[in-house]
């Protein structure tokens, strides 16, 4: 068996900065969460929600799954969308897809995959309601990649479908749901311009 000892000692050093840095931050952390954002991302490990934003523990709720789908069915997502929305009030629910995304390139083939299949059946639905324009690129991976923003696209408004939204825009609740895409390349996100702040 390999060892995972460097993981506790990497963990020990962390810890040890961070109350360098601040030597009640983990103790005012402990007895309360108030992060602003809810990160509904990929599960790619190339995609830290945290890292990648520049944030630190407590400041995003996060929910990631393979190629950052909001399924209406997925109790999973929903009870995570419902505690970020209804108790944690966040202001933000960002909804990150990446270029050069398996879930999505797998999607785009006819191959067996395994169990994986039918998850990924929910990006070859986003492949039919957008056909024509996915046909109009020949390249696969450039179509792969307008896949993954129109796949964002799809899950933010799935995020605005929801009885949660639905009822917190009801009742006023400044929330506002967002689409973004990373770059592996170059480590940049985008703001797709696909945000919703109302019904
Ligand atoms: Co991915």
């Amino acid at each position: 068996m390999s060892s995972i000892q460097h993981l506790f000692d990497k963990n020990q050093e962390w810890s040890e900065q961070i109350k360098k840095d601040n030597p009640d931050f983990f103790k005012s952390l402990s007895e309360q969460q108030s992060p602003d954002y809810l990160w509904i991302g990929c599960s790619d490990s190339r995609v830290p929600a945290n890292t990648l934003l520049g944030l630190l523990p407590g400041e995003v709720f996060v929910h990631r799954n393979i190629a950052n789908l909001v399924i209406h069915t997925d109790l999973n997502c929903l009870s995570v969308l419902q505690y970020a929305v209804e108790v944690l009030k966040v202001k933000h629910i960002i909804v990150c897809g990446h270029y050069g995304c398996g879930g999505v390139r797998a999607s785009l083939d006819d191959n067996s995959h395994g169990l994986i299949d039918n998850w990924l059946r929910h990006i070859e639905d986003v492949q039919r309601f957008h056909q024509d324009k996915l046909d109009a690129v020949p390249d696969m991976n450039e179509r792969a990649d307008l896949l993954s923003e129109l796949n964002v696209q799809e899950q933010v408004a799935n995020v605005a479908k929801t009885t949660i939204l639905s009822n917190a825009w009801a009742n006023n609740q400044d929330v506002t749901v967002h689409g973004f895409i990373y770059n592996l390349k170059d480590g940049i996100l985008k703001d797709l311009e696909v945000s919703r702040n109302e019904k």
